[in-house]
């Protein structure tokens, strides 16, 4: 039988963004040493207008073609890892958009949430949760806080300058993918 799948949302789309690097250092992490597939899921990609359906998405019927694709390819995975950065004490646009495009295809499933910022994102990790639980998402216990505050000394190339930046909250990281295993088991 095939593993369960897990997308690692990337959750933030601007030009610049450290997020990528971010999110697929999580999937590598989890993944690892993992009974789950981890792969990356990328919000830039999925490129959605903002909502624009005539209906609410929990009354189902999406008429755009846009949201029926992205029905089913977030229908297509069995949990989630949200990886997002803290926009002033709140959690990216962007990623809120997302999630209220669909709703049966959230409901019931596992969800971990990876946050950082200079301080760790805690309050975005805050917000996010309360919406997940609103979908009716299973979250694991704890979300993983990520401290990136980067040397102004380091070497100008984010990848280079997150790895060991990152590296600390491994452990954090496999406990999420512990957490995730046991809500779908
Ligand atoms: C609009 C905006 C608001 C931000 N607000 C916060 C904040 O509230 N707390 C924090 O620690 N960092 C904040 N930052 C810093 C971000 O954590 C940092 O720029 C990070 O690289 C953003 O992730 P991204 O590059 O993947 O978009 C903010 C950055 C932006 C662009």
């Amino acid at each position: 039988m095939n593993p369960p799948k897990v997308a690692v949302v990337v959750g933030s789309t601007r030009q610049a963004r450290i997020c990528p690097t971010i999110a697929t250092w999580v999937a590598e992490t989890a993944g690892g040493d993992s009974a789950l597939h981890y792969e990356l899921l990328d919000l830039a990609d999925v490129d959605l207008p903002f909502l624009d359906e005539p209906r609410p998405p929990a009354h189902g019927g999406y008429v755009h073609e846009h949201t029926r694709r992205w029905s089913a390819l977030a229908g297509s995975y069995d949990a989630f890892v949200f990886v997002l950065p803290q926009y002033n004490w709140g959690y990216p646009a962007v990623l809120k958009n997302a999630l209220d495009f669909l709703y049966d295809e959230w409901a019931a499933k596992p969800a971990g949430i990876v946050t950082y910022g200079n301080h760790g994102g805690g309050r975005a990790a805050a917000q996010l949760q309360q919406v997940l639980t609103g979908l009716h998402m299973r979250t694991a216990p704890e979300p993983v806080l990520l401290t990136v505050l980067l040397d102004a000394a380091g070497s100008g190339d984010p990848a280079a300058d997150l790895l060991p930046v990152l590296a600390p909250h491994a452990a954090a990281v496999r406990e999420l993918d512990q957490a995730l295993t046991a809500l779908l088991s």
